[in-house]
């Protein structure tokens, strides 16, 4: 009797125990002057989710319908990385990328009512894209402002709104050593953009504060100009950085300020194991284990891209 009971505890907490082999996909972007490859992504990404304690696979923006069935439902998160890409044609379309993108979003709306949380963070560009398609699309009346924002190169601490107090990503950063004092306080949050979504576009549309609330950070630009900075989802594991978490662990250009000391490599650093803990919370995975190592990232090699080329503000990168 003694023994079944103790078998019974063991397998409850087997049930309940956090997924330990995460894997998340990254949505690739589409190369341009490129003829070898049709997309890509920086390595940094790979690497940032890495840290965190997760492995990769590439979502590729141009995969099959039937390649998306079989490997979306696989994953335990998503990545939108940053980068420069168009979201909708000049007739108002979405393009492949951009659609692939909405479909994620989907995809993480569906888990959810299948009570799986299934983070999806965007980064800069990945912010941005993140928004664009929460926020219907609404290509008539887009959220993003471009270029209004004097932002290259600028490393800043997140102006915290009244939102940032009390929230998921603050209590988290708060519980990890004060890495939410040093992002709040300390120039380490790497802008590189001159599009952004000002707060008052942000608030002004009603489907953005459906799914995010009130943003959590802004900031200015060197013209003064406001941005929005960092947002969370109310209900959904949704985080968007227009700031780089990945770029002062991993890029190393020296035509960049990017701050690469200590506490800044810590405040940044936490960001993949508090997102890759969120990926931890559901149980998705692959049916065999020879689906998820023909998805992996090993299956590909990085590129060294920091010595020159049309790539050269990234240290190395994936090309597919
Ligand atoms: C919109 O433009 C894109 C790119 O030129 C094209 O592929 C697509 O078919 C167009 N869609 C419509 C509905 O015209
Ligand atoms: C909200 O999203 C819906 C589609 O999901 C769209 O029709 C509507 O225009 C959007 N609202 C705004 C304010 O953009
Ligand atoms: C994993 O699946 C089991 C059985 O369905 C469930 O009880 C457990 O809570 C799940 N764990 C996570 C982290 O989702």
């Amino acid at each position: 009797m003694r023994l079944v009971l103790a078998a019974c505890a063991a397998l409850a907490a087997m049930a309940t125990a956090d997924n330990t082999r995460p894997i998340i996909g990254i949505l690739t972007l589409p190369t341009h002057n490129r003829p070898d490859a049709t997309s890509y992504f920086p390595a940094s990404y790979v690497k940032w989710v890495e840290s965190g304690g997760a492995r990769a696979a590439p979502v590729k923006f141009d995969s099959t319908d039937a390649q998306l069935k079989a490997l979306l439902p696989s994953l335990n998160g998503f990545l939108f990385t940053g980068g420069g890409e168009d979201f909708y044609y000049p007739n108002k379309t979405l393009t492949p990328y951009s659609s692939l993108a909405l479909r994620i979003l989907n995809e993480v709306r569906a888990a959810a009512e299948q009570k799986q949380r299934v983070p999806l963070w965007g980064t800069c560009l990945g912010f941005q894209l993140l928004s664009f398609v929460a926020s219907g699309p609404n290509v008539d009346d887009p959220v993003l402002s471009c270029p209004p924002f004097n932002s290259e190169d600028i490393h800043l601490p997140l102006d915290p709104t009244a939102a940032w107090k009390g929230s998921e990503f603050q209590r988290a950063a708060a519980s990890a050593g004060g890495v939410d004092t040093i992002l709040t306080t300390q120039g380490v949050t790497a802008n590189f953009h001159h599009c952004g979504i000002t707060p008052d576009a942000f608030r002004g549309n009603s489907n953005l504060t459906k799914v995010f609330g009130e943003p959590l950070s802004t900031n200015k630009d060197l013209d003064g100009k406001e941005f929005v900075s960092t947002i969370q989802g109310k209900d959904l594991p949704l985080y968007g950085t227009q700031w780089h978490p990945e770029k002062p662990v991993f890029e190393w250009t020296t035509s960049h300020h990017t701050n690469h000391d200590t506490a800044s490599v810590k405040a940044n650093s936490w960001t993949a194991r508090f997102f890759v803990d969120q990926a931890r919370l559901n149980n998705r995975s692959f049916p065999t284990l020879n689906a998820e190592t023909s998805a992996l990232i090993y299956n590909y090699e990085p590129h060294f891209t920091g010595a020159g080329g049309s790539y050269d503000e990234f240290e190395q990168c994936y090309f597919f």
